[in-house]
């Protein structure tokens, strides 16, 4: 089976189950602080699974885009990615566990005619927090015919929330048997040769900040099968990178490098992982490129990181954008945006390349001397050199010599304005915050973003938005810093219609519809499904999926607090409602 025709085969099936496709979401998660990227099917569904109504209806279906950059020391194995395709069903608040786990059973053994007596399935084995364990799905599963030995009960089974706070639930688990013979009668999750290719998450609970379950409002399904692991199952794989999603780029890496895949799987499958992840972020209606800070941070991290594995495997320098390529063209049907951003693609691989490569050389030397490294030789790695503590760290166990962290800490204390995002981590977990606060920032946003393209011109458009409790931050194209008369009268503007007291409403409305009637914001569904167009009084028009006040007599009165340069072209403004 080919990747499109798993693809397709889990759309129709569903569809032909009610439910709406609908298309992946931004990579960048909107309006978000707490998390760099979307992590899972859920996260752009979170306002819907939380009780907002969704334009397609109570059952959808779709393939999401999700970075998770917590496994990257996994990633080198045979099924760990940073970057992945989810395939979900979705129940908001209509169906539950019962037809779930029956979509989930007769998808796999009567649409794709896995073998039922390899299959094997988790479930929730309850704790004091929350409940006893899930006897029901445990029914349902005995019902569907198979054996009592193939459950097993986890403690563990169980799904978010991303971060903090948000909605979560038990889970049950599928697992197929790709260990050599017959599957073992009785199921141990942690048995070599079964692998999870699918999870059914039970949404019924909202973890509140005290660290409480409390029922959600609605009921939901959340689901998320492993696109890869199951492509590569279905055609008898036990390696994701077999599949003809990865054949391209290793053949080409077996060319470059003059070697052969299992010589080096390890080297071959970072480099292929990194640069696709690399693609996607670049890529993506809300592309990055490669910085210092957030996402983009992380997006340098994996690109110098594929390059540092392509120089083990002996590839030399020039071919990161040629290898990235590879992906455009394979991915670029399902998703058109990387062949819109190909030029951005390859022209930021290759600068990312260059400033690196040449310092990659003079630092690798420095574990050449294979002495102990101190605090301040890996902080110049870090701040002369552009090698990521975790790259130094890696190279040292490499190399069995030692680095001190902590020197190396307090050197990076001294360095305010590096150590306030490097050290934020790889990757922040999270969720949307729906707090009020946010709430009343989501709309201010939308007013900032008309009165600016009012008052310096319709070049204006959104590249990032980023609101908490305290604040709201705005990026958008502009080549030159605002003026003062600017400012005030962007904030003028929108003070206005604040005071108006404006109502906030939303239609719900095909792309096309919602292009003619002049609405601003992304366009980037594929399919032709509804979206919501926020309308704020007769003054603003955005595409957005909320949620919003309903009137905007409910903000306070705005303030713009600091307006500065974010990136090349890119001026970013910090506001608050007061
Ligand atoms: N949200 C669930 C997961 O990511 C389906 O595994």
């Amino acid at each position: 089976m080919t990747s499109q025709e798993l693809k397709n085969s889990f759309f129709e099936y569903f569809q032909s189950q009610n439910h709406s496709l609908i298309s992946s979401a931004s990579l960048i998660p909107e309006n978000d602080p707490t998390v760099l990227f979307t992590t899972a099917g859920m996260h752009p569904l979170v306002p819907y699974l939380v009780g907002e109504k969704h334009p397609e209806g109570q059952r959808l279906v779709n393939v999401q885009k999700c970075v998770r950059t917590g496994d990257i020391d996994e990633v080198g194995d045979a099924t760990h990615h940073t970057f992945f395709e989810m395939l979900g069903n979705w129940s908001l608040g209509d169906y539950f566990k019962e037809e779930t786990i029956k979509y989930s059973w007769e998808f796999l053994t009567e649409v794709l005619k896995l073998d039922k007596e390899k299959l094997a399935v988790s479930i929730f084995g309850g704790n004091q927090d929350v409940q006893e364990y899930d006897h029901e799905s445990e029914k349902y599963w005995l019902d569907l015919g198979l054996a009592q030995d193939r459950i097993e009960k986890i403690k563990e089974n169980w799904w978010g929330p991303a971060g903090q706070t948000g909605p979560c639930g038990p889970d049950t688990e599928i697992f197929y048997w790709t260990g050599k013979g017959p599957a073992p009668k009785v199921f141990h999750e942690n048995d070599k040769g079964w692998v999870e290719i699918w999870n059914n998450v039970i949404m019924q609970y909202n973890k509140t900040a005290d660290g409480k379950y409390e029922a959600l409002k609605q009921k939901n399904i959340d689901t998320g099968m492993g696109f890869e692991r199951t492509l590569a199952v279905l055609n008898g794989f036990d390696d994701n990178y077999l599949t003809e999603l990865w054949q391209p780029i290793i053949k080409q890496l077996e060319k470059l490098s003059d070697k052969k895949y299992k010589e080096d799987k390890k080297s071959f499958r970072i480099v292929a992982d990194h640069i696709r992840s690399a693609v996607f972020m670049m890529g993506d209606p809300r592309g990055i490129a490669p910085s210092n800070k957030d996402q983009g941070y992380v997006l340098r991290r994996l690109i110098r990181r594929a390059i540092r594995f392509a120089k083990k495997i002996n590839i030399d320098d020039g071919y990161i954008a040629s290898l990235g390529a590879l992906f455009i063209s394979g991915y670029c049907m399902d998703y058109p945006e990387l062949e819109r951003n190909e030029n951005f693609i390859r022209t930021e691989l290759q600068k990312e390349e260059e400033k690196f490569s040449k310092t990659l050389t003079k630092g690798l030397k420095e574990f050449a001397k294979q002495k102990n490294i101190d605090g301040k030789a890996a902080f110049i790695l870090f701040s002369t050199y552009g090698f990521p503590l975790e790259m130094t760290e890696e190279l040292a166990q490499e190399n069995n010599i030692k680095i001190n962290k902590e020197e190396f800490e307090a050197e990076f204390k001294k360095h305010q304005e590096l150590s306030r995002t490097a050290s934020a981590g790889m990757f922040k977990g999270g969720l949307a915050d729906d707090g009020e606060m946010a709430t009343k920032y989501h709309t201010t946003t939308h007013l900032l973003h008309q009165a600016l393209k009012d008052v310096l011109g319709d070049h204006v458009e959104q590249r990032g938005s980023n609101i908490n409790e305290q604040r709201l931050r705005f990026d958008f194209t502009h080549p030159q810093a605002m003026t003062p008369e600017e400012k005030k009268k962007v904030e003028d503007i929108v003070n206005e219609q604040i005071k108006f007291g404006l109502e906030v409403r939303y239609e719900e409305m095909s792309v096309a519809q919602a292009k003619e009637q002049g609405a601003i914001g992304l366009f980037d569904k594929k399919y032709g499904e509804k979206i919501k167009v926020y309308k704020i009084g007769l003054f603003s028009n955005e595409i957005c999926g909320g949620p919003h006040v309903d009137n905007t007599n409910k903000l306070g009165h705005f303030r713009i607090k600091k307006e500065q340069s974010s990136s090349a072209g890119i001026r970013r403004i910090k506001a608050v409602l007061e």
